[in-house]
């Protein structure tokens, strides 16, 4: 396979295709990719007390937190150490973990409490079996966890984004989500970063997005290793009706996008959007959006604008990248040059060329 690197006069060009197709490249995405990075679990007031748990993928792996006794979440793989059944689904609250095929019992912590018999089995040392735990951090009241112990920590893999964020939304500590919508990219999951992470598309497509959200003049990608930081001045007939005394920044838009596939979304308003991709196979790519507010205070706004996006700019990239995929599996089709301005801006994609530089080193392209 070949490396594509721009030459001396020559523009870099689009991934070739069969990145985005094949199976067997998503298999090695899994391994090399979601298998080393942050990946997004909850926020911690979706668990607030202890035996809370919420059952959630991370890459092709099935796996839950729960909080413990003393207030601290834990994740474990989704699997009982018996005979492998599931031992949680969705959301919910449990004293103690129960298997529900042989009901083996384990405690918040993931020792097994109880296996019914055992203590007729010789040799059964039920102190020996346990629950694999997976590393979790909490950053700035999201849960995240990472399949890789030897990985570096959230602020060493983005540099700057804690104080970065904070200082942008100095609420985001008090922030809880109010409101989800999922939905389903019928896309590979690159298709749908990178049309996440480049304006160059929001004239011509986004009208309710590029004249109530931002003014797309102003509108600039930063990438910053496995960070990108999105920038832009608020529209002048904005859609938000909000108070500037509320934020510093409340009339700007920023986001953070966090390598593979998080982002903190800040609209007009200082208003917390998320963006969740969870890829499940090759071509297809479930996603949730959720929407925030201070203490979590019920905000008809919030849900009006969540419902407003998702039936303009979100309906518009599903559409964008669905079809993108189609195309990438024509025979006609050659990467085409990417469009990279050295000053950056809106018609600019260099945080595409930033992306799939991520991705092919990541898979050792
Ligand atoms: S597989 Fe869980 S108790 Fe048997
Ligand atoms: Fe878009």
């Amino acid at each position: 396979m070949v490396k594509i690197a721009p030459g001396a006069d020559q523009p870099q060009r689009a991934m070739d295709p069969h990145f985005y197709t094949e199976r067997e490249v998503f298999e090695r995405e899994m391994e090399k990719i979601f298998s080393r990075s942050w990946l997004f679990a909850c926020h911690e007031s979706q668990i607030p007390a202890a035996g809370d748990f919420h059952a959630f993928m991370a890459g092709d792996q099935n796996l839950f937190c729960i909080r413990n006794a003393e207030g601290k979440i834990n994740a474990f793989y989704n699997v009982c150490a018996h005979r492998a059944h599931e031992l949680v689904s969705g959301s919910g609250s449990k004293k103690l973990v129960t298997c529900p095929y042989h009901a083996w019992t384990y405690d918040l912590d993931g020792a097994l409490r109880r296996a019914p018999g055992s203590e007729h089995s010789p040799g059964f040392d039920a102190s020996a079996v346990c629950l694999t735990g997976v590393r979790t951090e909490v950053f700035l009241g999201f849960v995240f966890v990472n399949l890789d112990d030897e990985a570096p920590g959230m602020d060493e893999s983005y540099p700057g984004v804690r104080a970065d964020l904070k200082e942008f939304l100095p609420t985001i500590e008090r922030l809880r989500p109010i409101h989800r919508i999922d939905f389903t990219a019928e896309s590979n999951w690159k298709v749908a970063v990178e049309n996440y992470n480049e304006c160059y598309h929001c004239r011509v497509v986004h009208s309710s997005f590029a004249t109530g959200v931002v003014k797309p003049d102003t509108y600039n990608v930063v990438p910053n290793g496995s960070s990108f930081r999105h920038v832009a001045e608020s529209a002048e007939e904005s859609n938000y009706d909000y108070d500037k005394s509320s934020s510093p920044h409340a009339g700007e838009y920023s986001s953070f996008y966090l390598w593979p596939t998080f982002s903190f979304q800040i609209y007009p308003g200082a208003l917390l959007n998320t963006f969740c991709w969870r890829p499940e196979s090759v071509d297809r790519t479930p996603f949730f959006r959720e929407w925030f507010s201070v203490d979590g205070a019920e905000d008809p706004m919030v849900k009006e604008v969540a419902v407003q996006d998702a039936e303009t700019t979100v309906a518009e990239d599903l559409r964008l990248v669905a079809s993108v995929q189609r195309g990438l599996k024509s025979k006609g089709y050659r990467p085409g040059p990417l469009v990279i301005n050295p000053d950056q801006g809106l018609n600019s994609e260099h945080p595409v060329a930033a992306f799939q530089q991520l991705v092919l080193d990541a898979i050792g392209e």
